[in-house]
């Protein structure tokens, strides 16, 4: 399936019943599910007026804030030479994902003139105290623009990294320490705005009815992506068109969206727990990461919208082409057959690479001589779908016709759609994430937030009983 202007092809052969895929799904089973797809749809369009689908309804409102945007990042490029996030889940894997995806493979080792001067870039995701002090060490901090990225604005880990770098640019900037601050939140509620606003730091918004992992087509990935010389524009041209095609068609052949989640839900009623997204390009390694967030956390639910206990999802997995041909690939066509594969492809690489030729070398090799990487790549990600195939696994492919900022947009919103559509079917709520809340409320009370004391308390009483084998 693939619309007029888009660059996106869905490939679902792999997906339907033939005489080689017996175990495929017909045409008829897809078209039973027309009326919840559109019933979905309905309820969908209705959440676009009244939040949750924002990531939607604000595309063209992203597209007039841009001005302001671009001015900021390019006023920034011109004076630090490094640019790092602060964030973490919807707050950091967008604004990774579309930088490795669209930039050099060695960004940061280029010099500054084969940046465009754009600032080498870094996302600190995680609270690692040996890695968050050795990129420290590294970083010049007169020459270091933070940007810290929370829509709550108090998530522990981003206000903890904050606060140690706020104090370290204190010490060594002085006064001229809140420029090198940018700060990335909602803009009514959390902990970060007011200090924000006091100490005066630049600001961004994430809009209100945007959660964090559906939030990268907003600041908190477009100001990242501008900085680090991206095309937002594109980005956003991509996106909205996907999103046209996607609310103006019906019909689970003609909407992708639609489609994609027919299969999802398909595979996931047969059994197929698992959701394997698995790109054949290096630079999409990490949009497997995004997508894994997405899903999981959109997805996986304890509780269906009448408040039943469902305890549902499917469980993604990450992997790359072709390296996990060569790790997980076995599991997937001989193990348990509970995985639906989604390949992630190109139709072509931006350049190519020869294998030279020699006829010296061993006949059995000679093969590779005069072909090139590419060839090489793409045989190896048919044979998988062939392997598959026999195997009797399903899976399925989304072709870009080539990786630039226009498909990327497209990407996302595709698999943003897809994820809303799928919450539907399940009759889940796919914006909320009750279990990472929980979570968050458990760290508040163990490192002593006030009003968290019985949380601490609940948490103490589960650790009494432990079971430890260790020869100390
Ligand atoms: O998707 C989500 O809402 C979460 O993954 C959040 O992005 C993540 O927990 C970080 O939250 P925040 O941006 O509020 O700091």
């Amino acid at each position: 399936m693939s619309a007029e202007n888009s660059k996106l092809t869905i490939d679902y052969t792999g997906m339907m019943y033939s005489s080689q895929n017996p175990n495929g799904f017909l045409r008829e089973e897809l078209e039973g599910l027309q009326t919840s797809l559109d019933k979905a749809q309905t309820s969908l369009s209705a959440l676009r007026e009244t939040g949750n689908m924002d990531f939607s309804k604000l595309l063209p409102n992203m597209k007039t804030q841009l001005p302001e945007l671009l001015a900021y990042a390019d006023q920034a490029a011109s004076k630090f030479e490094n640019f790092v996030v602060l964030g973490i889940g919807g707050s950091a894997l967008g604004p990774l994902a579309v930088h490795q995806a669209l930039n050099h493979y060695y960004y940061n080792e280029l010099t500054p003139e084969n940046r465009s001067y754009r600032p080498r870039f870094y996302v600190l995701d995680n609270i690692d105290p040996v890695r968050f002090q050795e990129l420290c060490q590294v970083l010049n901090p007169n020459k270091t623009l933070f940007n810290v990225i929370s829509k709550s604005g108090n998530t522990s880990e981003t206000m903890a990294q904050f606060l140690i770098v706020r104090d370290n640019l204190r010490r060594l900037c002085g006064e001229n320490y809140a420029e090198h601050l940018v700060v990335t939140t909602d803009q009514a509620k959390g902990n970060l705005l007011p200090i924000a606003i006091k100490e005066g730091f630049k600001r961004f918004v994430i809009p209100t009815g945007i959660g964090g992992r559906f939030s990268e087509l907003t600041p908190v990935g477009l100001l990242a992506a501008a900085i680090c010389g991206i095309n937002v524009e594109e980005l956003l041209a991509g996106a909205l068109q996907m999103d046209q095609w996607i609310r103006e068609t019906s019909g689970v052949f003609s909407n992708p969206a639609q489609l994609k989640a027919a299969l999802s839900y398909l595979s996931w009623q047969k059994g197929k727990n698992i959701s394997v997204f698995m790109p054949y390009v290096d630079g999409l390694k990490t949009i497997a990461d995004w997508y894994a967030q997405l899903w999981a956390e959109s997805l996986g639910k304890r509780n269906n919208r009448s408040g039943q206990v469902v305890s549902l999802g499917q469980t993604p997995v990450k992997a790359l082409g072709v390296t996990d041909q060569h790790s997980q690939v076995q599991l997937y066509t001989e193990g348990p057959d509970d995985k639906v594969i989604t390949f992630l492809t190109l139709e072509k690489f931006k350049r190519t690479q020869e294998i030279p030729i020699d006829p010296d070398l061993p006949e059995d090799i000679q093969f590779l001589g005069g072909r090139t990487l590419d060839e090489l790549l793409f045989a190896e990600q048919k044979a998988t779908e062939y392997a598959l195939t026999l195997a009797g696994r399903q899976h399925q492919k989304i072709i870009l016709a080539d990786l630039n900022a226009r498909t990327l947009g497209e990407l996302l919103l595709l698999l943003e759609w897809e994820t809303a559509y799928m919450g539907e079917l399940l009759d889940i709520n796919a914006f909320d994430q009750p279990g990472v809340e929980e979570g968050k409320n458990g760290t508040y009370g163990l490192m002593g937030r006030v009003g968290y004391e019985s949380k601490r308390q609940q948490i103490e009483e589960f650790g009494k009983e432990k079971h430890l084998l260790s020869q100390i």
